[in-house]
């Protein structure tokens, strides 16, 4: 993405944040978007655009755990570890999924497929333990079998998946 297909984007933002701050976390967002993660030339294109350094709006994108810095799969499984999930269960349907994935944590499986990734509350704390894949809704209450079948069904479909309880 160039500067100028960014600052066309960005262009009915200005107006509505008074501080100019505010347009590089839409801009991070936009970019992640058209190219699936945030290289270093990503973040300068981002600086460009918003008038801030690239060390400042690297600093924005490496806060936000949904931001990637780095490469990630075709698809990114984002399961929550905070308090309400942990409790019941997160780390187990991490743990289960890290396996049938052949993973050994956090990552990303040999075919590219999948990236596996721990984050913090992503705002279902009602429907824990749960996760969330891409910029998907969140997904849950899981239990492990319904994670193994979340992800066969990620798979199949290029679509986002459906949930396969
Ligand atoms: S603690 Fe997991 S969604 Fe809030």
């Amino acid at each position: 993405m160039t500067v100028h297909e960014l600052d066309e984007f960005l262009a009915p933002l200005r107006p509505q944040y008074a501080d100019p701050r505010s347009l590089i976390l839409p801009a991070l967002k936009h970019v992640q978007e058209e190219t699936g993660w945030l290289p270093p030339d990503a973040m300068a294109t981002v600086a460009e655009a918003t008038g801030f350094s690239q060390a400042y709006v690297e600093s924005i994108a490496t806060f936000y755990d949904r931001l990637y810095v780095e490469p990630v799969g075709r698809r990114v499984i984002n399961v929550c570890v905070t308090l309400s999930c942990m409790l019941r269960g997160s780390d187990e349907i991490f743990e289960h999924i890290a396996d049938y994935l052949g993973l050994d944590g956090e990552g990303t499986t040999d075919d590219g497929m999948f990236t596996l990734h721990k984050v913090q509350c992503i705002g279902a704390c009602d429907r824990a333990p749960c996760l969330q894949v891409d910029a998907g809704e969140q997904i849950g209450p899981l239990e492990p079998a319904d994670a193994t079948c979340l992800i066969d069904d990620l798979r199949d479909e290029p679509a986002p998946a459906r949930y396969c309880r």
